[in-house]
């Protein structure tokens, strides 16, 4: 009998179970009312007293290896069934579509792109504003008509707290806060009072630009357009400037591009005209760097101000500015960038 234990236990140590059915099977092989173990158990009474202690020890511990066996097994296949089945598979291939950028987003970089090659930093600031820094440092005297161009949402009156109209008012705090030389551009979101179509929005995207230095004229400024619209559109692109009105600059224009979709021909992008316009500039107007803190005998300079959306409209050629905020998957995975 004593022999036979010892084997019973050998054969135990050496159990191993490849799923949780044949440990199940072990078990009841062993412990089970007719298990090996429970016989050996029923049979005790058999042995002969002299014999009882020792075989009473070994009868023990083969109980006892059973069931260790069987703890421990099922741990390991337990953690087997949980790896298999909760876990991810990471080396599947994904089945949701991957993201792109948002249009708006690869216009934005691209001009981001396009100016730092040429030295401007980017800048930004709060989409919160004083009626200083959005109106009277950029040369809006109070209840002048020039406030209505823009239709504002104020926040709170008397003293008055709007969303930014423009991000001009970006270069209030550029201006207040760095000596020149300043080369800058500042992107960031708009808010005007507008009823919303296929042509404009409530919100909106701006980049404004400004270069402030001893010496900066309007050559400078037609310079460094040519070069950006050249970047953006494609080396043939011609441009353009018209008089035009802004309180913060003087003189101002507006530039035109030769429309990029007829190669200037006509067409009804253009309205047959053969140029499209993409933004507003100009020369500071002396008033506001002095209202910013800069010395107007010693600095000049030139800023401009162009919508993102527009800009993107053109780029793509898409004609419905409510598709950007859409957030319609079939529209947004047509835009690939590696920026
Ligand atoms: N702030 C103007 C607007 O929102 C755009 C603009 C025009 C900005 C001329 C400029 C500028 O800096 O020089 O319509």
């Amino acid at each position: 009998m004593k022999e036979k234990i010892e084997n019973l236990l050998e054969e135990v140590k050496a159990f191993n179970a490849d799923n949780l059915e044949q440990l199940e099977a072990f078990r009841i092989k062993y412990l089970s009312k007719k298990g090996i173990v429970t016989a050996l158990f029923a049979d005790f009474r058999n042995v002969a007293p002299e014999q009882r202690k020792e075989m009473g020890q070994l009868m023990n511990g083969l109980k006892t290896a059973v069931q260790d066996r069987i703890v421990s097994l099922k741990e390991g296949l337990e953690k087997q069934v949980d790896d298999n089945t909760e876990k991810p598979d990471l080396t599947l291939p994904s089945a949701a579509p991957l993201g792109s950028r948002h249009p708006l987003s690869i216009v934005r970089n691209d001009i981001i792109d396009i100016f730092s090659r040429i030295g401007f930093t980017v800048s930004e600031g709060p989409e919160i504003e004083d009626d200083f820094h959005n109106f009277s440092a950029l040369n809006f005297p109070a209840d002048h008509p020039a406030r209505d161009m823009q239709d504002t949402f104020f926040i709170e009156k008397d003293p008055d707290i709007a969303l930014r109209t423009h991000t001009s008012s970006v270069q209030v705090r550029v201006m207040q806060n760095t000596a020149p030389p300043i080369r800058t551009i500042s992107p960031g979101r708009v808010f005007r009072n507008e009823a919303i179509s296929a042509r404009a929005h409530c919100i909106f995207h701006q980049v404004e630009g400004l270069y402030v230095d001893t010496d900066v004229s309007f050559v400078d400024l037609k310079q460094t357009l040519y070069y950006f619209a050249k970047e953006l559109f494609g080396e043939n692109t011609k441009i353009r400037f018209r008089p035009s009105y802004f309180p913060f600059t003087e003189p101002s224009a507006e530039m035109d591009i030769s429309c990029n979709i007829c190669g200037g021909k006509g067409c009804n992008i253009c309205k047959y005209s053969g140029w499209v316009e993409i933004l507003g500039c100009g020369m500071v107007d002396p008033n506001v760097l002095e209202s910013c803190g800069i010395d107007n005998k010693k600095y000049t300079g030139f800023a401009f101000g162009m919508g993102i959306e527009r800009i993107t409209m053109l780029k793509y050629q898409i004609n419905d500015l409510r598709l950007f905020f859409e957030n319609d998957v079939r529209f947004l995975e047509q835009f690939k960038s590696s920026m």
